[in-house]
């Protein structure tokens, strides 16, 4: 009877997960859906966008209690600035919201707040704010979040490709000197481990110009659910599909082990 019971508890199925080691350290997620969301039920699309912002502050604080150590989100991309104008503004009238709510309350909630992106055309305030949340950061030892906002995995080797080459031509670096780990310094990402698990929700089975360096071996997990709608217990779904799948990265994997 316990057992049963045990089986259809999702929690209890994270604790067997983190006592087993198999807990992904970083969870990346493409935070698709939410124009469909809002379409689907007669909105306007930044009423999804609205309610897709409200379900990242819950799952980031769910990840946060189950002792994910990073979450890195796809807010805005570099591509998303085709859309309209009203739409775009709703987006960083969002943005700049979390910003401050996060600034209020990172402390208390123990989290760290990083952002990904070419942050150059945002307007002074929301450059104050991120200016905030990093000095915040610094007193604070939980979860990483990372939002990701103008980022474009293209743009971000360009930048890191161009801040090498700086350094080249300017003497201070050998261009033989160039390797993985000094690229990997100059991303928007320096210092994080790459993501173990990437969730895309709103069904689409393509990346959208999204960590192109750092998935290079991250495991993916692709519902149909759109994002306003991805519940705890859909995260606790894919952790779990996670947990029991065998990541080789390019040796043998568990099939081989024992055997010589
Ligand atoms: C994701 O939702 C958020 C952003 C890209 C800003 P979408 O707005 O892309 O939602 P769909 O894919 O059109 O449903
Ligand atoms: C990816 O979604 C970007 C974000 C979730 C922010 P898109 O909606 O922009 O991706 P495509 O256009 O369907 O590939
Ligand atoms: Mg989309």
């Amino acid at each position: 009877m316990k057992l049963f019971a045990r089986k259809h508890d999702p929690a209890a199925d994270i604790e067997d997960i983190r006592r087993a080691g198999k807990l992904p350290a970083h969870i990346a997620i493409i935070m698709d859906g939410n124009g469909r969301w809002a379409e689907k039920r007669g909105l306007p699309r930044n009423a999804g966008h609205a309610r897709g912002s409200e379900n990242f502050d819950r799952i980031a604080t769910v990840c946060s209690d189950m002792g994910i150590r990073y979450l890195t989100v796809y807010a805005f991309s570099t591509e998303n600035w085709k859309r309209d104008k009203a739409e775009v503004d709703g987006i960083f009238d969002l943005f700049r919201k979390y910003l401050k709510k996060s600034c209020d309350e990172m402390v208390e909630r123990n989290v760290k707040l990083r952002i990904f992106g070419d942050t150059s055309p945002f307007p002074e305030d929301i450059i104050a704010l991120i200016d905030r949340a990093a000095e915040l950061s610094e007193q604070t030892t939980g979860m990483q979040v990372n939002v990701c906002i103008n980022y474009g995995g293209r743009d971000e080797l360009v930048h890191a490709a161009r801040s090498l080459a700086r350094d080249a031509a300017e003497g201070r670096l050998s261009p033989d000197a160039v390797d993985a780990a000094m690229l990997e310094s100059r991303l928007y990402s320096a210092g994080v481990p790459d993501p173990d698990l990437l969730i895309r929700t709103g069904g689409d089975m393509r990346v959208s110009n999204f960590l192109l360096w750092q998935i290079a071996y991250s495991e993916f997990y692709v519902t149909d659910t759109l994002w306003p709608s991805f519940t705890k217990e859909e995260l606790c779904h894919a952790i779990l599909s996670f947990a029991g799948r065998d990541r080789r990265f390019g040796g043998y994997g568990k099939s081989r082990s024992g055997r010589k």
